[in-house]
């Protein structure tokens, strides 16, 4: 029965929307009528508040992180589904009919969780691209693609294949931007557009 808390337990924090709950709390606005309408850090962004781009940024990388090391503390056969449970939970929360997030800052803590230098990979490729590339989409794919390739060369298999099941739904998540980098539409990171 073990397997079942961590599932819950992973769902049910990756189902917090910190994103929507810190902006509404602001008075800044729902988040789904704002910009791209996705309830990250990125879009929290377009609302003008960097404090709480911030602070949607820092939650929804810890409720990856705390998920793993939680169910890895108690129940340790059982981190690899609360790394995924955790994920969905951001991606598909059923409290906002299972319209969720991109999942990049929840799997930057999961990664971390997993092996911490299977994270840094994340970080180092994401906050990289962020910086040079300025598009926020193209460093959240790129580091989702990098985490499982990066825990494959550190021997970490059951990482992995976790981070590898993560990237595609990352990826699929992304595919209203992958739309815009094909049309040349998407916005680059302090451009002002709204995407
Ligand atoms: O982490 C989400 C980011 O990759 C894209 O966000 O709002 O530009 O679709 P957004």
């Amino acid at each position: 029965m073990d397997w079942i808390l961590a599932l819950v337990l992973g769902y049910a924090l990756g189902s917090v929307p910190f994103g929507l709950l810190i902006t509404r709390l602001a008075g800044a606005g729902d988040l789904r009528s704002i910009g791209s309408g996705n309830i990250g850090a990125t879009n929290v962004l377009r609302t003008g508040r960097k404090g709480l781009a911030a602070a949607t940024l820092l939650l929804d990388l810890l409720k990856g992180l705390v998920a793993v090391l939680v169910v890895a503390h108690f129940w340790p056969q059982w981190t690899g589904l609360a790394a995924l449970a955790v994920f969905v939970g951001h991606c598909f929360p059923v409290w906002l009919s299972f319209r969720g997030g991109k999942g990049v800052a929840t799997t930057a803590g999961v990664a971390f969780g997993l092996a911490w230098p299977v994270g840094l990979a994340y970080a180092v490729t994401w906050l990289g691209l962020l910086a040079t590339v300025r598009i926020s989409s193209v460093a959240g794919m790129s580091a989702a693609v990098v985490a499982p390739i990066a825990a494959l060369a550190l021997g970490h298999r059951d990482a992995a294949l976790v981070l590898a099941v993560i990237a595609a739904i990352v990826l699929f998540q992304h595919r209203e931007n992958i739309a815009r980098l094909r049309a040349g539409t998407e916005p680059r990171v302090g451009s002002g557009k709204k995407a």
